[in-house]
């Protein structure tokens, strides 16, 4: 017990340590993040996350090539991190590294933003493996959904909507619905395939989805879906933190995205961050928001040449009273 405290103070006794920890504050980050936030060299870096890790202040998880890390804010560490994380100080070092880190998130989605554009421009719907169709998985969704929200829904979100593929599908279920992208192209698309459908309660708004402050004219959701949105975070954590805010008091969410998969070439040919989710890190998520797993489908796998096999979940959570 003594030892451990002694190695737990002696990691946080480091000006780099401390800036790590109070980087990762705000959600897991990849080391390549880290060491660009702290602008220091990537061995320098590493060794003192190989510490942090050793002492049980963080976690490190690998996903195909890359590594994450997250603080462990357990029973053990919670006093003391709430200690250190209530330090309020603007010391310059910190803002340094934050600014940093937000320059780099905001290239890295301007660069995911052009992706996009650049795919929907030519007509070309984002990675080949989302063209599937497969009619097992939008039964399953269909399910989940009606086996456990109250529906009629007064209000349906679809976030990262795309061509609006979420708002075909369960429209009927919702009295209004609302989608968002950030994509001119691929909005006019949405919005022309629902109106031909004569999907009347659908509304297709223009929209970041890692911010939704502006989106609460549209009512609290009882239901609000990522469908393959995901993935193409850094921090997905950001993501379902901005949607509790929008859900009603016991509101739910759906995550539909790949189980955790080894396909490195979606990251470097298809603009994805994250290789999947497993239950355990949607759970974390989750709880964070004070948001509960409450469902899940089993599970519908897909098989493609030259890509080790994918397996697409849905997690449903839901919002805690509060
Ligand atoms: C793979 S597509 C999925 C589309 C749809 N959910 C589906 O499964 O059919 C991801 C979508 O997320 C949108 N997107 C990515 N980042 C976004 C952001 N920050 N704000 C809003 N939309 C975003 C993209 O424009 C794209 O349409």
């Amino acid at each position: 017990m003594l030892e451990e405290k002694i190695k737990t103070f002696a990691a946080l006794a480091d000006e780099t340590r401390l800036r790590i920890i109070n980087l990762l504050i705000e959600g897991e980050l990849s080391v390549q993040d880290i060491v660009y936030s702290l602008d220091q060299s990537q061995p320098r870096v590493s060794r003192h996350l190989r510490i942090l890790d050793e002492s049980g202040l963080i976690t490190r998880i690998k996903e195909g090539g890359w590594v994450f890390c997250k603080l462990n804010n357990d029973k053990s560490n919670k006093h003391l991190l709430d200690y250190l994380l209530k330090d309020k100080t603007k010391q310059n070092s910190k803002q340094k590294d934050f600014q940093r880190l937000y320059d780099l998130q905001k290239s890295r989605l301007n660069a995911a933003n052009d992706f996009f554009f650049k795919q929907y421009k030519e007509q070309y719907y984002v990675d080949p493996l989302n063209q599937f169709s497969n009619v097992a998985l939008d039964n399953q969704l269909y399910q989940i959904i009606t086996e456990n929200v109250h529906t009629p829904m007064s209000n349906f979100f679809d976030m990262g909507t795309g061509s609006g593929k979420m708002l075909s599908l369960f429209s009927s279920l919702a009295k209004n619905c609302v989608g968002v992208d950030n994509n001119h192209t691929v909005i006019k698309m949405a919005k022309s395939k629902l109106t031909q459908a004569n999907r009347n309660n659908c509304k297709i708004i223009f929209g970041d989805i890692t911010q939704t402050e502006g989106m609460e004219i549209y009512g609290k959701a009882d239901l609000i879906i990522y469908h393959q949105v995901l993935h193409y975070f850094d921090k997905p954590q950001d993501l379902i933190k901005a949607a509790k805010n929008l859900l009603n008091k016991e509101g739910y969410i759906l995550i539909v995205d790949y189980l955790k998969h080894q396909n490195e070439f979606l990251r470097t040919n298809f603009s994805h961050r994250r290789l999947g989710f497993d239950e355990n890190q949607i759970n974390d998520y989750f709880q964070k928001s004070n948001i509960e797993l409450v469902d899940k489908i089993k599970g519908v796998s897909f098989k493609q040449p030259n890509v080790s096999q994918l397996i697409v979940m849905a997690w449903l959570g839901k919002k805690n009273y509060e």
